[in-house]
């Protein structure tokens, strides 16, 4: 099975109504959905997810952001897709993320940054597991596949 990364189009985004446009950058660079949850993430879901910035100063605020409005929760999946999926978000905050990448796009500031993306294979398949059960998660074939992630060789 192809790699597999945790998606969030955070607060902020459902807010400003740019789920759709945030979505689109990774449809449009091929990347599968194969699942999606529209919800409110609990401070304790929250708390869990953010476990690894437990001692930093800026835990509390992340908590309270991400569960303080509804988000989705998506699951992509294709080689490579959890690097692939940083680059086209950019750097963690819009301030100083590359245009080009959605943070650098619709982001200007330092606290809310419109996305979020597993870091490793351990903490995508950790994240993953905080939001999805395996039967939620559906694995298909695109009808393009072939054209998506094939070779020439
Ligand atoms: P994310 O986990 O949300 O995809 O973001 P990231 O990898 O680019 O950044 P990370 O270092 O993992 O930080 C997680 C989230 O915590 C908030 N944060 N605030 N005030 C600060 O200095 C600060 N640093 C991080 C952001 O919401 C960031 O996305
Ligand atoms: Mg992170």
């Amino acid at each position: 099975m192809a790699e597999r990364t945790l998606v969030i189009i955070k607060p902020d985004a459902v807010q400003r109504q740019l789920v759709g446009k945030v979505l689109t950058r990774f449809e449009e660079k091929g990347l599968k959905v194969v699942a999606a949850k529209f919800m409110q993430i609990s401070q304790e879901l929250a708390r869990r997810h953010y476990a690894v910035h437990e001692d930093k100063p800026f835990f509390e605020g992340v908590v309270n952001y991400m569960s303080s409005a509804p988000v989705l929760v998506l699951v992509l999946q294709a080689e490579g897709v959890i690097a692939m999926s940083r680059k086209l978000m950019g750097a963690t905050f819009g301030n100083e993320a590359e245009p080009g990448t959605i943070r650098g796009d619709f982001g200007a500031c330092r606290g809310y940054n419109l996305v979020h993306g597993s870091d490793s294979p351990e903490n995508a398949a950790y994240e993953i597991g905080l939001y999805f059960k395996p039967e939620e998660i559906v694995d298909y074939t695109l009808a393009n596949e072939d054209w998506l992630y094939g070779s020439n060789d």
